[in-house]
């Protein structure tokens, strides 16, 4: 019997994400075309013994179903974590541990993009958050990135005349254009923000991996105005998702 697919993945294109995977598994290629960390970096033994003395010391805790906002003693630390980093107002109430931000990425779609919303994301930008948001039938205009990031002048422009129902950023080493947003720009993003009333989601994957100078503060980590998606998996392993 051929399955009838839901209408809404009518117009869905094939994964090109999906695609750079398959180019991984081909010796001799280095793809950086993707944000993969190097398999050779990840903490193998570290992550064993954390396993291991988990399921020794609280296996129950371990293998049985949890709260959905995520295991309580991580999100303490991941609140640690945050406040570590100059965040002043943040709780372990105020986290959830997704499985990636992609997860996190389709629960905002799902709670709060209706069809024909408008989404403003920089262009180019991560497809998969594209193909995500679109198929919550989001309308997304791109507001034009430079060797600095978002244009914020075009970006508010846009704002005003598109009244997103939010605005998806990646502004620290943005995926695929590497652009990193001048702390200038990450000030005015908050002042837009204020001014028109509108969400930023902050997608910060790569914010922790960096040589030399460390790049400006997340506008997560700023004073209240963004919530953000970030995310652990470059630095824990894709396995061990946060
Ligand atoms: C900007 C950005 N957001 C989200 C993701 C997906 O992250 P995760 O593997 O944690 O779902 C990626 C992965 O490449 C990315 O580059």
């Amino acid at each position: 019997m051929p399955l009838q697919f839901a209408t809404r993945l009518n117009n869905v294109e094939t994964s090109a994400i999906r695609e750079l995977f398959k180019l991984l598994g081909k010796p001799g290629i280095i793809s950086l075309a993707g944000g993969f960390p190097d398999s050779a970096m990840f903490d193998v033994e570290g992550l064993r013994e954390a396993s291991q003395r988990a399921l020794q010391e609280e296996p129950g805790g371990a293998l049985q179903y949890g709260a959905t906002e995520g295991y309580e003693p991580l999100r303490t630390q991941l609140a640690a974590f945050e406040r570590s980093k100059g965040v002043t107002d943040i709780e372990p109430h105020n986290l959830i541990v997704t499985t990636g931000s992609q997860q996190a990425l389709d629960l905002l779609g799902k709670t709060l993009i209706s069809e024909g919303d408008k989404v403003i994301v920089e262009g180019p930008t991560f497809l998969a958050t594209i193909q995500c948001f679109r198929l919550y039938g989001a309308d997304i205009e791109s507001a034009p990135i430079d060797a600095h990031g978002v244009q914020v002048d075009k970006l508010e422009q846009m704002i005003a005349q598109h009244k997103p129902k939010f605005v998806y950023l990646i502004p620290t080493f943005g995926n695929p254009s590497g652009a990193l947003l001048s702390l200038e720009r990450r000030r005015k993003i908050l002042e837009l923000a204020v001014k028109y009333q509108v969400l930023v989601v902050e997608d910060d994957p790569y914010g922790d991996l960096y040589f030399g100078k460390a790049p400006p503060r997340a506008c997560w980590r700023c004073p209240r105005t963004c919530r953000a998606a970030a995310n652990g998996s470059r630095t824990a392993g894709r396995s061990a998702r946060c």
